[in-house]
C-alpha cells in the first residue's frame, strides 16, 4: 500500500490506474478504523480494482464546543490494518492541503432542506462542513464509486442530494451499519462511554427495533411511538437530541404512504453521543 499527502500524488496515481482501466473505489473515513471501516473497504474491493482510502480529521464539520481536538487519531494503527484490507492507497493529507486559505475561509457547500434538520440542527454547520469536504475530496481523488455508511444515514443522503445537485460523475454505495453483538451501532465516539454506560448504549438499537415492530402495524400513531421511545430512552439516563420517523429518501415529513420509511435518533449518553437508523418498508 502506498500512502501520500498531496493532492498532486493522488491525483498522478489514480490517473495512471484509469488509464490501465481499473475501476477505483473510494473510502473516505476520519481515521481511527474499526469493523465497521473496514466493511466499508471490503463493499469498496466488490465494486473495483483499487481502493483509496482517505484518513482526513475535517476541521469544517466540528463545532467550536466540540471534540476536535480530542477526537482518536491513531494514523499508525490505522495504516497497518489498511495494508492487510486490500487498500491500494492511502491519502492521508494535512488541514492546509485541503483548506489552503484555512477552513473558515474556504468556499462551502450548502445542501438545503437537509442540513439544517435533525442532526443538523443541534450541530449547526457540521453538514456543511462534511458536504464541503466530501465534495473536495470526490473532485481530488475522482473515483468510479465511493462508499459511506449507511449509519449516518442523514449523511449518506446529504452526500447523494449533493452528487445529484452538483451533477458529480460518481456512484454513491451505502454500507450496511456494522453491529457490535449485542447491537451497538460501531463508531469511534463509543470509545467515550465508561463500562456502565456501555452497557447500556444497546438500548438505542433496541428501541429502534420496538419502534420499527410497532410501525409495521398500519393504524400505528407515528407520534405515539416517537413519545414512548423518547421516554423510554430518557428512563434510562440517555439525553435524546430526536427520535424521528421520516420518508427515507428526503427525510420529509409527514411521510406519504406506501413510502419507505427510516427511523432516526441520536442521544447523548455520558460523553458520547449515539446515532442509529432503521428502515422499514411498508
Ligand atoms: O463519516 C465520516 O467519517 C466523515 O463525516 C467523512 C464522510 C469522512 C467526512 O469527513
Amino acid at each position: 500500500m502506498e500512502s501520500v499527502s498531496t493532492v498532486e500524488a493522488v491525483r498522478n496515481r489514480v490517473q495512471q490506474w484509469r488509464a490501465a482501466g481499473e475501476r477505483v473505489v473510494f473510502v473516505p473515513t476520519m481515521g481511527n478504523l474499526h469493523r465497521g471501516h473496514l466493511s466499508l473497504l471490503q463493499t469498496a474491493q466488490q465494486q473495483g480494482e483499487r481502493v483509496v482510502v482517505s484518513i482526513f480529521v475535517n476541521p469544517m464539520q466540528f463545532g467550536p464546543n466540540e471534540d476536535f481536538a480530542h477526537y482518536p487519531r491513531t494514523p499508525q494503527q490505522d495504516a497497518t490494518l489498511l495494508q492487510g484490507e486490500g487498500c491500494s492507497l492511502l491519502f492521508i493529507p494535512e488541514v492546509g492541503e485541503i483548506y489552503p486559505h484555512g477552513p473558515d475561509r474556504s468556499t462551502q457547500i450548502n445542501v438545503p432542506e437537509l442540513t439544517d434538520i435533525l442532526c443538523g440542527a443541534v450541530r449547526p454547520g457540521h453538514f456543511t462542513g462534511v458536504a464541503t469536504v466530501v465534495a473536495k475530496l470526490l473532485h481530488i481523488v475522482m473515483p468510479d464509486a465511493a462508499v459511506f455508511g449507511e449509519k449516518d444515514y442523514q449523511q449518506l443522503t446529504i452526500i447523494r442530494r449533493m452528487v445529484t445537485d452538483l451533477c458529480i460523475n460518481i456512484k454513491i454505495i451505502g454500507a450496511a451499519t456494522v453491529r457490535e453483538v449485542d447491537g451497538l451501532a460501531m463508531s469511534s465516539r463509543n470509545q467515550y462511554l465508561t463500562p456502565r454506560e456501555r452497557q447500556t448504549a444497546p438500548l438505542l438499537y433496541q428501541t429502534l427495533l420496538d419502534a420499527q415492530q410497532r410501525l409495521r402495524k398500519p393504524a400505528a400513531s407515528f407520534a405515539a411511538v416517537e413519545e414512548e421511545a423518547l421516554a423510554n430512552l430518557i428512563v434510562h439516563g440517555f439525553q435524546p437530541d430526536y427520535f424521528s420517523i421520516r420518508e427515507a429518501v428526503r427525510l420529509s415529513v409527514p411521510v406519504p404512504a406506501d413510502r419507505e420509511l427510516v427511523v432516526l435518533a441520536a442521544a447523548r449518553l455520558g460523553r458520547a453521543r449515539l446515532i442509529d437508523n432503521l428502515r422499514l418498508q411498508r
